[in-house]
């Protein structure tokens, strides 16, 4: 008889609920265990008593379709630099420890992207808390898995902006921007560009110029195409190389960055009319696509059987067609950016589709 604990850290994305229903069914009806869902990621454990409740299936059941996370995450406050309201930073870890054992926990189920898993694993190592990773992130930068929670449904969800720019863009004769996240990584863009017949595909992890996406551009007006399909991910930098953020947090959410400066280039030097999109955090919400409600079930069977081994400190992830464990070190060490000669570049470029000269 265990008591485990759940938590989800940072940014939220789709599929969170998908993972957090298969860990109450698996424990609750295959081993009987109790688990405690903790609110608002680690700063849960902080408050004094901790934010945790009781999970059981019928509970969780409802939640498989919505997206975000039923459990609250937050992605601010690094507990061992936490932020207190003079401005000072306060070491904190030692309360979330404090706040695991006071909920008398075995185990903690931990659902975060690359940071969240490191500041987990600092927390476990100091605490001697016995620790299972998730991967989530649309960002799917983590390397030792395949695939993350969170990324089909955004390149779903960036697909879908695509097709419905394509005839929006038909219409009028434009240059259609779409700006999408991915943080420093490019695999939203490339492949929702491969997947909704992008033109031009931009990604931090190649370089461009503003002469090659130029060339493109006309070179489809030669050919009798009246538009054009560019995404290009946030992390996309100026053709010298200078990154574009906005001075607010907020306008940079709204208005983007780097699709703007694409869009003022082109203006400049051919004649096109632009119009940019940026996705924002449509990305991460709504309801979560089928595969990653399967990879999320799967990852959430596969780490509370994990626990039931007592096999701790270690990450649940996707490689090839198969769930494995690595250990938290390895995947916290392991970042995957698009491989500049991997598959999928070679499918882009194979479809003629610009990605850098
Ligand atoms: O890491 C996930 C992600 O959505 C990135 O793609 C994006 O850059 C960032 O988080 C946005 O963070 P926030 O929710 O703080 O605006």
């Amino acid at each position: 008889q265990k008591r485990i604990g759940i938590l989800t850290s940072g940014g939220d994305c789709a599929g969170l609920n998908a993972v957090i229903r298969a860990v109450v069914h698996h424990a609750f009806n295959t081993y009987g265990w109790e688990v405690l869902g903790i609110r608002q990621a680690t700063q849960g454990l902080m408050v004094r008593p901790p934010l945790a409740s009781s999970l059981t299936p019928d509970k969780v059941d409802p939640f498989l379709t919505a997206g975000g996370t039923m459990l609250g995450t937050t992605n601010k406050g690094n507990p061992f630099a936490f932020p207190l309201p003079d401005g000072s930073l306060r070491d904190r870890s030692h309360e979330i420890i404090e706040g695991y054992r006071l909920l008398g926990l075995d185990a903690l189920i931990g659902i975060g992207g690359d940071g969240s898993l490191a500041i987990l694993q600092r927390l476990a190592q100091q605490g001697n808390l016995n620790l299972v990773g998730i991967p989530k992130t649309i960002d799917n930068d983590v390397g030792v898995t395949e695939l993350s929670i969170g990324f089909d449904t955004a390149v779903s969800i960036a697909t879908e902006a695509l097709d419905r720019l394509h005839f929006t863009a038909a219409s009028h004769s434009r240059v259609m921007i779409l700006e999408v996240m991915g943080r420093d990584a490019g695999h939203i863009a490339i492949s929702a560009g491969i997947a909704g017949g992008a033109d031009i595909i931009l990604i931090p992890e190649i370089p461009y110029t503003i002469n090659g996406i130029c060339q493109a551009i006309k070179q489809r007006q030669e050919a009798g195409k009246n538009y054009c399909l560019v995404i290009v991910a946030e992390a996309v930098r100026t053709e010298a190389g200078e990154s574009v953020t906005l001075d607010s947090d907020v306008e940079q959410c709204r208005l983007g960055g780097i699709g703007q400066y694409l869009s003022k280039q082109i203006c400049s030097r051919i004649d096109a009319e632009t119009r940019v999109t940026v996705l924002g955090h449509i990305q991460r919400g709504g309801t979560p696509s089928p595969l990653d409600r399967l990879i999320g079930a799967t990852f959430g069977v596969a780490a509370v059987d994990l626990i039931a081994e007592e096999k701790y400190d270690c990450v649940v992830t996707w490689q090839n067609r198969h769930v494995r464990s690595v250990s938290i070190r390895e995947a916290i060490l392991h970042y995957a950016a698009v491989n500049p000669e991997g598959t999928l570049v070679k499918t882009a470029r194979g479809l003629n589709i610009y990605l850098g000269d």
